[in-house]
């Protein structure tokens, strides 16, 4: 990436990444991945699929590698782009696992104890609270440090394991002088929270059992317009936000982000007009966004030997960034190399 020449010294390095767990919802897109393609110019970027931390669930493994690439291919689609950044899988790069395992031993067990995203999944997956759940945000601590990121863009589910990062670079540097760049939380500038269509009071979530309740990024148009006509909303008829118009709130949210329409803009827009108008107006809206996503989808997914060869041609060049870190920490531990 040093000889990309639109990428100058001085550019703050930025890394994010995200699971191949299932598909993109448009809470996944419009909350983290518009932002992605949004921080490119900014920042030097290094994205990754965090499929290494996936398999902390038990997956198909079939169903798990093409997701994994599909992901790849629907992050182009959405704008992310190569010529700016790298974009590729974490399991190419080995060094994720072996700066995951020095992490670990500097990591303690209390701190991971607390995590709270560790107690919902051990919750959630009873069945399997395996040492990889539990090591977790050692992993993702090593993901950021490895690049020497100088920035990690945190929604709030993150922000204890960016903290968690913090600490154990410190605690690292501090032991063995300055070896990682302690990483910053940034805070992306178009922020949205999509909340459940059926449930408005909770996160949108694609592992939601009611599939009304979500929107993926590759629904069908017929599909977007239905869920957002059978949206739950209140018994009052005013398009405008309210302390218990959750429903609408989240709509008005939607409809802005996708359109860039003002709150004040939307109520005149709306005024003397019914939910249905309004419900069929952000369907609209969704589906003008999303379409020519999904068209560029389409056409990527013809081919995913090509998919996969950007991955494999990307994650070469995060390896030798990645060595330079692990050199550096090798060394620094007394591991030989
Ligand atoms: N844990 C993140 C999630 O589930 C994904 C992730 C893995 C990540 N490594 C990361 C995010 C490093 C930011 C930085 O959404």
């Amino acid at each position: 990436m040093e000889n990309t020449p639109e990428r100058t010294e001085r550019k703050k390095r930025l890394f994010s990444a995200i699971q191949p767990s299932g598909e993109m919802t448009l809470g996944n897109y419009l909350g983290a991945i518009r932002n992605w393609v949004a921080m490119q110019d900014e920042f030097d970027c290094i994205y990754a699929t965090a499929n290494m931390h996936t398999i902390t669930v038990r997956q198909d493994p079939k169903a798990f590698r093409a997701n994994t690439n599909k992901l790849y291919a629907l992050l182009l689609a959405c704008g992310v782009d190569r010529s700016k950044c790298l974009l590729f899988h974490q399991s190419l790069v080995p060094a994720h696992t072996e700066l995951g395992w020095v992490v670990s031993t500097f990591t303690q067990f209390g701190e991971l104890s607390r995590m709270t995203q560790f107690k919902d999944k051990s919750q959630s997956h009873a069945d399997n609270i395996n040492c990889g759940l539990f090591a977790y945000p050692s992993l993702m601590a090593a993901d950021i440090l490895l690049y020497q990121a100088d920035a990690v863009p945190v929604g709030a589910d993150q922000k204890q394991h960016l903290e968690l990062t913090r600490n154990i670079a410190e605690r690292f540097n501090g032991i063995y002088g300055k070896t990682f760049i302690v990483p910053e939380p940034y805070i992306p500038k178009l922020g949205a929270r999509v909340m459940s269509l059926a449930d408005p009071t909770k996160k949108m979530s694609k592992s939601d059992e009611n599939t009304r309740a979500f929107i993926l990024v590759t629904d069908p148009p017929a599909t977007i317009m239905k869920k957002f006509r059978s949206a739950v909303t209140d018994s009052e008829s005013c398009v405008c936000r309210g302390e218990n118009k959750q429903g609408i709130n989240n709509l008005m949210d939607i409809y802005s982000a996708v359109t860039g329409k003002t709150d004040e803009e939307i109520v005149a827009e709306f005024a003397g007009k019914g939910y249905g108008d309004f419900k069929t107006a952000v369907g609209e809206a969704v589906i003008a966004v999303l379409e020519p996503i999904q068209r560029r989808y389409t056409e990527l997914c013809a081919d995913m030997g090509y998919i996969e060869s950007c991955a494999r041609e990307d994650a070469a060049k995060a390896a030798a960034l990645a060595e330079r870190t692990m050199q550096k920490v090798y060394k620094k531990v007394g591991l030989v190399r």
